[in-house]
């Protein structure tokens, strides 16, 4: 049995097996997706908004509701696409508007431009450069003390 769910704000409609990953859907679209994580639950990469449908999915567990707290622009909405399985029709997910980044050498390779969509932290989801904003040496060393690894960021945390 398939399901069928709808992406926003590109309005498509899609088709996963029952069970299936909202993850996979994401992939399947060729949305761009860090999946930072590998899809463990730990990062905000895969980040949605579920805006219709949320009894749809599976529950959060436990390790998904940890990453959410975690996440800067989590409401409650959120879940990780990757920790979200699709049980019935009518689910309805968003993505956050931004492009994550995993490492300083992305941004230091757009010294100069100006931010054509926000730029957010692969694991808080947090906004490292607002759109609109001219890209610089300076922000850069602001920047440089920011880890960018999921591992690396929780490290300091307990029983992920
Ligand atoms: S891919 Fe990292 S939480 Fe889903």
């Amino acid at each position: 049995m398939v399901k069928i769910v709808r992406l926003e704000p590109i309005s498509q409609q899609t088709e996963v097996e029952t069970n299936g990953s909202l993850l996979s859907i994401l992939i399947s679209k060729d949305l761009d997706v860090l999946k930072e994580c590998g899809g463990r639950g730990l990062c905000a990469t895969c980040h949605v908004y579920v805006k219709e449908g949320m009894n749809s999915l599976s529950p959060v567990n436990r390790r998904e509701q940890r990453t959410l707290e975690v996440i800067t622009t989590c409401k409650p909405n959120s879940r990780l696409a990757c920790q979200s399985r699709v049980m019935a029709n009518g689910v309805v997910v968003e993505l956050p508007p931004g492009m994550y980044i995993n490492s300083l050498q992305d941004i230091e390779a757009l010294i100069g431009r100006r931010a054509e969509q926000n730029l957010l932290h692969p694991v808080t989801g947090q906004i490292l450069v607002e759109v609109g904003k001219l890209i610089t040496r300076s922000m850069l060393k602001q920047l440089e003390n920011t880890s960018f690894k999921v591992g690396e960021y929780f490290s300091h945390t307990k029983d992920v």
